[in-house]
C-alpha cells in the first residue's frame, strides 16, 4: 500500500503549496495547483471507493462504520475544492487562503484515519485477497506499486 502513503503526503504537499501561492497572491499557479490536485485526488478516491474499501466490506463481519466515514470524507473534500475552485473561476479569492487551511486540516485528519485505523483493520482482509486487489488495480488504473 506504499502509493496510498506516497499520494497522501503528495496531496498535503500540494494543498500546502496552494497556501503559500495564496498568500503571494499568486492565483494563477493556484489555480494550476488546484486543477492538478482534483483530478490526481479524484483517481485516488475511484481506487479507494472502488477497490480497497469493496475488498475490506465483502468480508464477513466487517462492519460498514469505518468505510462509511470515510467516503462522507470524500464528499466533503471534494466539496471544499469545488468551493476553491469555484472562487479562482469567479475571480474572487477573498477566502481562498482559509479555504486551504481548512482543506489541509480536512486532508490531514482524513489521511490519518486511513492510514492508522482503516489500514490496520483492514489488513487481514486485504492481505488475504492481496492477488486479486493487485490484479484488479492493474486492470482499472495500471497501479502495480502496492
Ligand atoms: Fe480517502
Ligand atoms: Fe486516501
Amino acid at each position: 500500500m506504499n502509493w496510498l502513503y506516497h499520494d497522501h503526503r503528495k496531496f498535503e504537499s500540494l494543498v500546502y503549496q496552494c497556501r503559500t501561492a495564496s498568500d503571494a497572491g499568486d492565483w494563477e499557479i493556484v489555480k494550476g495547483l488546484v486543477e492538478q490536485l482534483l483530478v490526481a485526488y479524484e483517481s485516488h478516491v475511484a481506487i479507494e471507493e472502488q477497490i480497497l474499501f469493496p475488498a475490506y466490506e465483502a468480508h464477513p463481519g466487517a462492519p460498514a462504520e469505518p468505510t462509511e466515514a470515510l467516503k462522507s470524507d470524500h464528499v466533503q473534500i471534494f466539496r471544499l475544492f469545488r468551493h476553491v475552485a469555484k472562487q479562482l473561476e469567479d475571480d474572487i479569492p477573498a477566502s481562498v487562503a482559509d479555504d486551504l487551511a481548512m482543506l489541509f486540516r480536512t486532508l490531514a485528519r482524513h489521511h490519518e484515519k486511513e492510514e492508522q485505523i482503516f489500514l490496520p483493520m483492514a489488513s487481514e482482509a486485504l492481505y488475504a485477497d492481496k492477488d486479486a486487489i493487485l490484479a484488479d488495480l492493474e486492470t482499472r488504473f495500471g497501479a502495480s506499486s502496492a
